[in-house]
């Protein structure tokens, strides 16, 4: 039986807890149980890594979802994947710097299935690049993509959500708090994506929509840690900044981002939540290992 009209993801009925204990230093092997039967998924940017890995978690859990990227032969591939698993699956090729051909994504997704229960935000590029050394172009394409390309899919939505019901997931970062050098573009896009998640939730909030967004930390086997930790001294430096020690899995996202749109966390708005075992805490432990010494 379907769930009941406004509920997106009972979730926990039949728990599938992970096999790790509270304090386990590995996390999560699996993704909580949740329930999105018959809602219907939308992930722009959802072809590769952590997006895909949301689009899979909630294919999984039952959904019907839509993918959009800007590579054709990545949406295919991320169609058949989500269509093998044996779930209902669309796929758009367009860029998210494009509103007509986000609107008309939007919309062709909408006018298949009904209207959207969950729309992720989640494209975004990412290059180091020291501010002095960035062109304006650089600056601005990261901003385009990333923060424009959050507004576009956001406002294409609007009109093709489930109201009340609907739940929007942005796709945030540790930048978006933590100053971080050779990161001015990703830090400043990201800190907007955040402003809007804040004012959205205010404004769509009378209309029964949630809007939300995680923020994660460095996740394990992504073309963003790739970009960002391109050395093994890099990859444990970023280790050493996480209090949990250790990098995040697409099982430790997925639990986070099914949570947050399910009913279970119904009465939750407008927040930023770090997934990023600790990182956005920016603590002083490199400072107290100094003074250990
Ligand atoms: N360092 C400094 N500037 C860079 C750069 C780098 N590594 N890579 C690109 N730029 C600059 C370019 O020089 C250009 O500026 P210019 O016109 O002044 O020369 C500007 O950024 C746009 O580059 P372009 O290659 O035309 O952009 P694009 O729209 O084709 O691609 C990127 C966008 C650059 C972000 C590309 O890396 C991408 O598509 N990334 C998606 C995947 C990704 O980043 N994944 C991680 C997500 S966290
Ligand atoms: P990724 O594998 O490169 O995924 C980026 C996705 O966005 C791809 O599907 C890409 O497909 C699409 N995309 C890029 N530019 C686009 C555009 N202009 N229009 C439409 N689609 C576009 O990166 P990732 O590392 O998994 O990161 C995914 C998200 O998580 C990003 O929002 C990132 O900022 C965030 N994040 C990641 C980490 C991490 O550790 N990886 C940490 C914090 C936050 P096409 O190339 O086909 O367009």
């Amino acid at each position: 039986m379907l769930p009941p009209k406004r509920e997106i993801g009972l979730a926990n009925t039949h728990a599938t807890h992970s096999t790790n204990g509270i304090g386990d230093s590995e996390g999560a092997t699996q993704v909580a149980m949740h329930n999105y039967r018959g809602k219907n998924v939308f992930v722009a940017g959802g072809t590769s890594g952590l997006n895909l890995g949301l689009a899979v978690a909630f294919a999984e859990a039952g959904a019907n979802v839509a993918v959009l990227s800007r590579r054709q032969e990545r949406v295919d591939a991320a169609v058949s994947q989500l269509r093998a698993d044996g779930a209902t699956a669309l796929g758009f090729s367009a860029d998210v710097r494009d509103s007509a051909a986000v609107d008309a994504a939007i919309a062709s997704a909408a006018a298949a299935w009904g209207p959207l229960d969950v729309v992720v935000s989640g494209a975004a590029g990412n290059f180091l690049a020291p501010a002095a050394g960035l062109s304006a172009n650089g600056f601005k394409t990261i901003i385009d993509i990333d923060l424009i390309g959050t507004f576009n899919v956001l406002r294409a939505c609007w009109s093709h959500l489930r109201k009340p019901g609907a739940a929007i997931l942005n796709i945030s970062a540790a930048q978006s708090w933590l100053p971080t050098p050779l990161q001015i573009h990703v830090c400043a896009a990201k800190a907007g994506i955040d402003q809007v998640t804040r004012t959205l939730a205010m404004e769509w909030g009378g209309a029964g929509v949630r809007v939300n967004s995680i923020a994660p930390g460095p996740i394990a086997d992504t073309e963003g840690m790739r970009r960002l930790a391109t050395t093994e001294a890099a990859h444990l430096a970023w280790t050493e900044c996480v209090p949990l020690k250790r990098f995040g899995s697409m099982t430790d996202i997925s639990n986070a981002a099914l949570w947050l749109c399910s009913t279970q966390a119904s009465y939750i708005t407008g927040v930023v939540l770090p997934v990023d075992g600790g990182l956005a805490l920016g603590g002083s432990s490199g400072i107290s290992q100094a003074m250990a010494q």
